[in-house]
């Protein structure tokens, strides 16, 4: 579940104080997957970044999980921890680490859940070509295994070794959707998700979000794809700012 309370959000601007959100309340339960829809501006993304505690509103709440957490009562180190586990977060201002694979970066949230430094070594030090015939333990068979199911499900397996860099638009962002969904987390929060996908990976990409929903992980995308916000199964428009 997520629940918001209460948030405000300003932001300082050459031309003044910018109002986004005001007062702003929501209530998501498990399972749902809700499409946010608003004029550009509206703070669509500014509302996906708070969710996932990247930003800090000025007043209000933001509750995730259940037991319910107070996200913005946790510390930095508590916060990026929690936000690996639980949250995967689509946006399109991601990058990736350039000098590891498709594969690899897809992989690496894995590893930094697992806190090892011995994995994190055998990770950098075994290229993904290796990996089939040099698999260390269970953990990087479980692991590889997924990251390659998952990069199959969004149509890009056939670039598992690639680096980032040899990606277009479209396969950088499914990229981008396979390491949020890696750690498994309950809530996925997608900006953009379609952006510069075609007709038929759109629907593979909602299609993948919509059995996640149906699994019962919370999924929201902001949107302007009326083709992506369809299939959703309810929609809410951010109200926009003051100006
Ligand atoms: N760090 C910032 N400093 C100043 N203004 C900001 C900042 N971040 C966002 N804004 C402003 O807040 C408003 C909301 O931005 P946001 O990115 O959330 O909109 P959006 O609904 O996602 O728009 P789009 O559909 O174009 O992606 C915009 O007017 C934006 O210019
Ligand atoms: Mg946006």
């Amino acid at each position: 579940m997520i629940e918001l309370k209460n948030i405000t959000k300003e932001f300082s601007t050459p031309r003044g104080r910018l109002s986004v959100l005001k007062d702003f309340n929501l209530k998501i339960e498990a399972g749902t997957f809700l499409g946010l829809e608003g004029k550009s501006g509206a703070g669509k993304s500014t509302l996906l970044s708070i969710i996932a505690g990247l930003q800090k509103p000025d007043a209000g709440q933001v509750f995730l999980g259940q037991p319910q957490v107070n996200i913005l009562t946790l510390n930095d180190k508590e916060l990026s921890a929690f936000r690996n586990k639980n949250i995967g977060f689509i946006s399109q201002e991601q990058s990736f680490l350039e000098n590891l694979t498709v594969l690899d970066n897809v992989r690496l949230p894995a590893f930094l859940a697992k806190k090892s430094s011995t994995v994190i070594l055998n990770l950098f030090q075994h290229p993904s070509k290796e990996i089939p015939k040099q698999v260390r333990n269970d953990f990087d068979v479980k692991i590889t295994e997924r990251a390659l199911n998952l990069l199959e499900s969004l149509g890009i397996a056939g670039l598992a070794k690639s680096f980032p860099r040899d990606l277009s638009g479209g396969e950088n962002h499914r990229l981008l959707i396979a390491r949020a969904l890696m750690n498994n987390p309950d809530y996925i929060l997608a900006d953009e998700p379609t952006d510069s996908v075609d007709s038929e990976q759109t629907q593979a990409i909602i299609k993948i979000f919509r059995r996640l929903a149906d699994e019962g992980k919370t999924i929201l995308i902001a949107s302007h794809d009326k083709e992506a916000l369809k299939l959703c199964d309810i929609s809410m428009t951010v109200p926009g700012s003051n100006r």
